[in-house]
């Protein structure tokens, strides 16, 4: 599989590779402080620092790790709506699932059928045992998307300056999870 040309349909969503034009809709997501009240990682930045994240650190993961983050389009709009995936921690040592969608787009299941779409494919394609997610105590929908993939809480960290709970999930548990 070539991850640059990698395409996951769902019931209702496209998750494909960032693109350089993902910028401007990526910069608009990030500008609603509601989105990024718990993200952790600087809050609402500028256009030239999502531009930055989408090329070095996303598309940077692709041709370093062979996988990163994923846009999310719902399917035949051709609209970037946010975006899921698993990104690799260096400094842990661990895979990390990640996702995060337009104010618009929540309260519909998105995120959990986005994350699960990639939970699949990193346990399935890329061959992954274990990976992790990142939330602040806080945020209660993220908390649920986890637990309705069979995440289990691990331990507290400090991240970015902040208590983080570090949720996991084994391969062997994940199967086991309703609709994996
Ligand atoms: C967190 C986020 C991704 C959830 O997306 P979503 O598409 O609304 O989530 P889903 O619709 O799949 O909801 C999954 C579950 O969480 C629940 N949920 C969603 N938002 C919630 C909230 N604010 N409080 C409590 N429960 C919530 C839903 O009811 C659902 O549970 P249920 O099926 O038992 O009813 C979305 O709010 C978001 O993008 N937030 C900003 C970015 C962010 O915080 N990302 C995560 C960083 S760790």
């Amino acid at each position: 599989m070539s991850y640059s040309n990698l395409i996951i349909e769902t019931e209702r969503l496209l998750i494909r590779p960032f693109s350089m034009d993902d910028i401007k809709p990526a910069y608009v997501m990030n500008l609603d402080a509601e989105v990024s009240k718990y993200t952790g990682d600087g809050g609402i930045v500028s256009k030239k620092e999502i531009e930055r994240r989408i090329q070095e650190d996303v598309i940077g993961d692709y041709k370093k790790y062979g996988f990163g983050r994923l846009a999310v389009e719902l399917k035949g709009r051709n609209k970037f709506i946010g975006f899921t995936g698993l990104k690799y921690l260096e400094y842990m040592d661990e895979v990390d699932l990640g996702y995060r969608f337009m104010k618009e787009y929540w309260g519909k299941g998105i995120a959990t059928e986005s994350a699960r779409a990639c939970v699949n494919l990193g346990f399935e394609t890329l061959g992954l045992s274990k990976m992790i997610a990142m939330v602040l105590p806080e945020n209660r929908g993220s908390i649920r998307v986890l637990e309705k993939l069979n995440f289990e809480y691990e331990k507290d960290i400090i991240e970015n300056n902040q208590l983080a709970k570090v949720y996991s999930l084994i391969k062997e548990i994940a199967s086991t999870a309703k609709g994996l």
